[in-house]
């Protein structure tokens, strides 16, 4: 069994786990689990995230308010998280970014919500957390323009875009994609980014590696990430998961 995994992008707020949720993480922290970042999509999914934070030391806390999200939520929102990132174990802003798959939120409150989480983050000094699905190029052009220090969160872009922000410094989240047999990019993103900017996550309930594709994520199962990774970069799934844990404790500053 591996040991040291640190899930940098979970929702065990979702109501997939309702029925077994305290089991699951005693099991995983108990086994070979050392650390997960809880992110929040809304101003009440950020405070659950800084639940778990409270109740289990190995659990950090994301707050922000997600693209999906944005446009149900309250005007006075990101006043909210402002104060929800001052708590201690609140590490990041996230998840934030833009959604241009799906229509809930019109793409310039979008916009909007995206530019201002990131000005926030960069004022409390925190790194974002960003989702990014079918947006590169405004997500890249908002990033490129403040730079801000982060992750890519279920990095789907090219190796060229990899690059272009590994070059200022961000991360690539990699996570059950890459070990999908019809996800060519990830694969290929995780063979050749620069190992210093990997970093592991499953965004549980969701995104299951194979073989247990379609079924309920959660952050054990990164095991099966890694090995994939392991196996394209020809290094030991161990060696992988150490580094991405060693690069998640740099960037979100953990003690
Ligand atoms: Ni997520």
């Amino acid at each position: 069994m591996y040991k040291n995994i640190f899930d940098t992008h979970a929702h065990y707020d979702d109501e997939s786990f309702d029925s077994d949720r305290f089991e699951l993480i005693g099991e995983m922290l108990n086994g070979s689990v050392c650390g997960v970042i809880s992110c929040g999509c809304t101003v009440e999914s950020s405070k659950k995230s800084l639940e778990f934070a409270e109740r289990y030391p190995q659990f950090y806390a994301a707050v922000g308010i997600h693209p999906q999200n944005a446009a149900e939520e309250n005007e006075d929102a990101l006043e909210k998280i402002e104060e929800l990132a001052h708590h201690e174990k609140a590490v990041a802003i996230g998840e934030i970014g833009l959604d241009y798959h799906y229509d809930y939120t019109p793409k310039d409150m979008q916009l909007e919500y995206f530019e201002k989480q990131i000005l926030l983050a960069k004022k409390l000094d925190l790194p974002v957390i960003v989702h990014d699905r079918e947006a590169h190029q405004d997500c890249v052009d908002l990033l490129l323009k403040h730079k801000p220090r982060g992750v890519m969160h279920c990095f789907s872009g090219s190796i060229e875009t990899a690059k272009q922000l590994s070059d200022i410094g961000f991360y690539i989240g990699l996570g059950g994609s890459v070990t999908f047999k019809n996800a060519k990019k990830p694969a290929e993103v995780a063979a050749e980014i620069d190992i210093s900017r990997l970093l592991l996550e499953t965004d549980c309930p969701y995104m299951t590696p194979v073989p247990l594709r379609g079924k309920r994520n959660n952050s054990m199962l990164i095991a099966y990430t890694a090995e994939k990774i392991a196996e394209l970069r020809n290094m030991h799934p161990q060696e992988v998961i150490d580094i991405a844990r060693e690069n998640a404790i740099k960037l979100f500053n953990i003690k």
